[in-house]
C-alpha cells in the first residue's frame, strides 16, 4: 500500500507491530516531516541565514515504554535489517563497520549522543516505524533522528531541552556517530516548521522567525523531482570536497589578513572584489565557491521581501537562480539531477527550479504554479524515463504542502 496519509500510516504501524511482535496498543504516534530549503543552499556550514518550509513527506513512529533497559524497533522501510534490539548504552563504537550498512545506526546514534550529553535514559522503548520521504535531498535522515531523540527521552519522561539544544543533538548523531558532515540547516527546518509558515533561521543569534506568505500570492506547489539515483552518504560525496574548500578559501583570506570567519562575511562589495582578485589566479575554484555563496546571500535578501509580499513569482526567479549557481559556480549538482531541471524549466507555469540537499544525486525540486503542478508531473514522467530509460521504474515525482514539522498524533496506536 502507498502510504501518504495519517489514517494509512496507522494501519501499517498497526501491520507492523503485529509482524514484529512488539506490543505497542496505546502507543503514541511521533510524525516527522521533510523539508525543503528556500535558501541559501549549501550556506549552513557557511554561516548564512536560513530559509525553509516543512513539506509533507514524513515518518510515523509508534512508540511505548517497555519496561525494560532494552531498545526494541522495526522499520517498516528496512524490513531486511529484522528487529534492532540493544540495551541502553550498550551500542557499536561510533562509525563503525558493523553498523554502516543498517538503519540501526541512527537509534545506536541517538542513544550514544544522549548518553554522552549526560541524560539519563531510564526505559527501555518499543517502536515501529514508516516513511515516505525519498532519500537525498528532502531530509530523511534528520527527520529519523529528531523522532528519535524526541521519543526516546519521552520515555525516560526527561523534559525537552531547548529547541536548539535538540538541533545540536540531533546533528550530533550524524556528525559524531554516522560520520555524515552535514550542517544545521535539515534539522532546525523540521524541528520548527509550522503549517503553511517559512521559518527564518539567523545564525548570529540563533534566532527564529516565522514568515508567512504574504497576501497577494499566487497558490503555489512544492514539486520535488525524486531521479531515482541513490546518493551515498555526504560524507562519500562532493558535499564534503565542498566544505572543505570553502574551509580552505578562509583559511587562506585570513592569512592574507582578510578578517572573515566564514564565506557568510564576505558580504560588502569591496571586501568580495578584494579577496576575488587575490585568489582568483592561485585558487578560481574556491573564488568560483565564494562567488555563489556571495551572490546567494544577495538573492536571499530579496528572496525573504519577496515572500512577504506574496510575490512567489520572484521567489520562483531566485530560486532558479540560485540553481544554476549551484550547478555552475558551486558544482555540487548531478547529471541526473539537470535532467529533471531541464524537464521543469521548459514547462509553463514552472516559477523556478534547482537542484536539492547535499547535491551529486537525490532530488531536484520546483515552485509551480498550484494549476499546473500536473503539467509538470506529466512532462516529468513522460521526458525523463526518455532521457534516463536506466532509471525508468525509479524516479518519482511528489507534490507537496507545507506542513508542520513535528506532530504527535491525537489518537494512540
Ligand atoms: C544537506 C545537509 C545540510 C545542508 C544541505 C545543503 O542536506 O545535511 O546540512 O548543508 O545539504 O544546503
Amino acid at each position: 500500500m502507498q502510504v501518504t496519509n495519517d489514517q494509512q500510516a496507522v494501519k501499517t504501524l498497526q501491520k507492523l507491530a503485529a509482524d514484529s511482535r512488539l506490543d505497542l496498543s496505546g502507543a503514541g504516534i511521533r510524525r516527522s516531516s521533510s523539508r525543503f530549503c528556500l535558501g541559501v543552499e549549501h550556506g549552513d556550514y557557511n554561516g548564512t541565514e536560513l530559509f525553509g518550509v516543512g513539506t509533507d513527506r514524513f515518518i510515523w513512529m509508534a512508540y511505548k515504554p517497555n519496561g525494560t533497559n532494552k531498545m526494541r524497533l522495526f522499520s517498516g522501510n528496512f524490513p531486511e535489517d529484522g528487529l534492532v534490539e540493544f540495551e541502553l548504552g550498550s551500542v557499536p563504537a561510533p562509525k563503525s563497520a558493523a553498523s554502516a550498512d543498517t538503519w540501526a545506526r541512527f537509534p545506536f546514534g541517538v542513544d550514544y549522543i544522549l548518553h554522552r550529553e549526560g541524560y539519563k535514559l531510564t526505559q527501555g522503548m518499543d517502536a515501529v516505524l514508516y516513511g515516505n520521504i525519498p532519500g537525498g535531498g528532502m531530509s530523511r535522515s534528520a527527520s529519523l533522528s529528531l523522532n528519535l531523540i524526541l521519543s526516546v527521552l519521552d520515555v525516560s519522561g526527561i523534559e525537552e531541552p531547548d529547541p536548539m539544544k535538540i538541533v545540536d543533538l540531533a546533528q550530533a548523531v550524524e556528525n559524531d556517530y554516522i560520520g555524515s558532515p552535514c550542517g544545521k540547516l535539515d534539522q532546525i527546518m523540521i524541528l520548527f516548521a509550522k503549517e503553511g509558515m517559512g521559518t527564518h533561521y539567523k545564525p548570529a543569534d540563533c534566532s527564529i522567525q516565522y514568515v508567512p506568505l504574504g497576501k497577494g500570492a499566487s497558490d503555489f506547489r512544492i514539486v520535488v523531482m525524486d531521479t531515482g539515483t541513490v546518493r551515498p552518504g555526504l560524507e562519500k560525496s562532493t558535499y564534503k570536497v565542498r566544505r572543505a574548500e570553502c574551509e580552505e578559501l578562509v583559511k587562506k583570506a585570513k592569512a592574507s589578513r582578510f578578517q572573515i570567519n566564514c564565506l557568510a562575511d564576505i558580504q560588502d562589495e569591496e571586501l568580495y572584489k578584494k579577496i576575488r582578485s587575490e585568489f582568483e589566479k592561485t585558487d578560481p575554484h574556491l573564488v568560483s565557491r565564494m562567488s555563489y555563496i556571495y551572490k546567494a546571500q544577495k538573492r536571499f535578501t530579496q528572496m525573504m521581501e519577496a515572500w512577504k509580499q506574496g510575490d512567489i513569482e520572484t521567489v520562483g526567479k531566485i530560486f532558479r537562480q540560485d540553481g544554476i549557481g549551484l550547478r555552475d559556480e558551486y558544482v555540487i549538482s548531478g547529471p541526473e539531477l539537470e535532467t529533471m531541471c531541464d524537464i521543469a524549466r521548459t514547462v509553463p507555469g514552472v516559477l523556478g527550479e534547482r537542484m536539492l540537499g547535499g547535491g551529486d544525486k537525490g532530488a531536484a525540486g520546483a515552485l509551480v504554479l498550484a494549476g499546473d503542478a500536473d503539467k509538470l508531473k506529466t512532462a516529468v514522467e513522460t521526458g525523463y524515463p526518455r532521457s534516463r530509460p536506466a532509471l525508468a521504474e525509479k524516479f518519482a515525482v511528489h507534490t507537496c504542502k507545507v506542513v508542520e514539522g513535528i506532530v504527535l498524533l491525537k489518537n494512540p496506536l
